[in-house]
């Protein structure tokens, strides 16, 4: 577990460096990668080791016999989150947001809407607009410095086309964690209009020290017969590139709907990702443990420095690696912002306005990095914005 150590990740087929240069200009070469929501870390061992035990058996043909992988969700579910999920209310998908996906198909069609709390994670509209869904965008209201959900507005800008609300939780961007009765009061909401309740948990394992993740399904227990999980082992392990996401529901006849979707997928899932995933969570809790001090320590130097620019505000956050800053008290345009961290300090950051409404004065900054090369950018954009005052 050596977090310091700074990996050369360019020309491994990483997106998050060698995409860098096409999504933002800024070489890899002299660049600082803050976009893609991966970590620049090793693996654990546990899970290095379970690959090269795979590549050493040699049989590398379609995986079956999923029941140990679903033992081991449903006990890190239990023994971390507290939530008692039974087998049978597992299934898997090639990644979260592919579930998602199939959630959409499973519960709207095409000309219908969801409901997303923005800003969020930018796929949800990529996915949605995909499938010919339409968008109802619910922003997001800042009360103390967080973000929190204004149901009554949303209630007065339904138009009765919609079916799903999505639920981000963790929230990506800005790393909120939402409370019991924030979740609850949206449940009642979805139950009033008739909304399926779709909530994203994929950063559930990145909580800082001290936080805890409460599952939707245990913060609104009433919303059983109108909930959908989808979550994975991916974040808080840093095993995206395995494609393994699981749609947990506990209702039968819900289930039944997203088995007929996922019947219309491919069936197998992915062996890596997989035996990544239950090695992560049958042996990765120490290195998770070690992991989330490790990146609540690199928030909190960066709070602290990029804070202090004048006119820059930092959201605070209780999980994941992605920090929502917020520089509408600069004076300056979005514009300037981006040019600034991308041609003045060679960072690949996120621009905010990719996340939906309320997110355009925004960055969103990937802090999952070794301290030293976290040091060199936050020094890299003290000196951008060296002028602010
Ligand atoms: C909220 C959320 N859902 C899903 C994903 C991606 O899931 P996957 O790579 O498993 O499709 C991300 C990645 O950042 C995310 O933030």
């Amino acid at each position: 577990m050596d977090f310091d150590r700074i990996p050369n990740r360019i020309g491994t087929h990483a997106s998050k460096w060698d995409n860098m240069e096409g999504f933002s200009g800024v070489s890899p070469e002299d660049g600082i990668s803050m976009f893609v929501a991966d970590m620049d870390f090793d693996a654990a061992d546990c899970i290095r080791d379970a690959i090269r035990q795979e590549a050493e058996n040699g049989y590398l043909g379609y995986f079956g016999n999923v029941e140990p992988v679903t033992r081991a969700v449903c006990d890190w579910m239990h023994g971390t989150h507290g939530w008692d999920v039974q087998p049978d209310w597992v299934s898997y998908s090639h990644g979260v947001v592919s579930g998602f996906g199939m959630v959409l198909e499973a519960f709207s069609d095409p000309g219908e809407a969801i409901v997303l709390f923005t800003p969020v994670y930018h796929a949800f509209f990529r996915k949605a607009e995909a499938k010919g869904r339409r968008i109802l965008q619910s922003e997001l209201v800042q009360r103390d410095g967080r973000y929190e959900m204004d149901l009554d507005a949303l209630a007065g800008q339904l138009t009765g086309e919609e079916r799903i609300a999505v639920l981000c939780s963790p929230h990506n961007p800005g790393g909120r964690m939402w409370e019991p009765a924030e979740i609850s009061a949206l449940a009642d909401f979805c139950a009033e209009h008739d909304l399926l309740l779709l909530s994203d948990e994929i950063h559930m394992d990145l909580v800082f020290p001290g936080a805890r993740h409460v599952p939707t399904a245990l913060a609104a227990p009433q919303a059983t017969d109108r909930l959908v999980t989808i979550t994975a082992a991916s974040k808080g392990f840093n095993i995206a590139g395995g494609e393994t996401g699981f749609i947990i529901v506990e209702d039968a006849e819900l289930r039944a709907k997203i088995d007929a979707v996922q019947k219309s997928f491919g069936g197998t899932p992915n062996r890596f990702g997989m035996l990544m995933t239950k090695a992560a969570l049958t042996e990765g809790r120490a290195w998770s443990e070690a992991c989330r001090a490790y990146l609540a320590e690199n928030f909190a130097i960066w709070k602290e420095r990029i804070g202090a620019l004048p006119g820059v505000e930092v959201m605070d956050m209780q999980s994941t690696y992605l920090s929502w800053v917020d520089f509408s008290n600069t004076g300056m345009t979005p514009e300037e912002t981006n040019r600034r961290i991308r041609q003045d300090a060679r960072i690949a950051q996120s621009p905010g306005a990719q996340f939906g409404k309320g997110g355009e004065s925004f960055h969103r900054f990937n802090l999952a990095m070794p301290r030293a090369r976290l040091m060199e950018a936050i020094d890299r954009l003290e000196k951008a914005f060296g002028d602010l005052q």
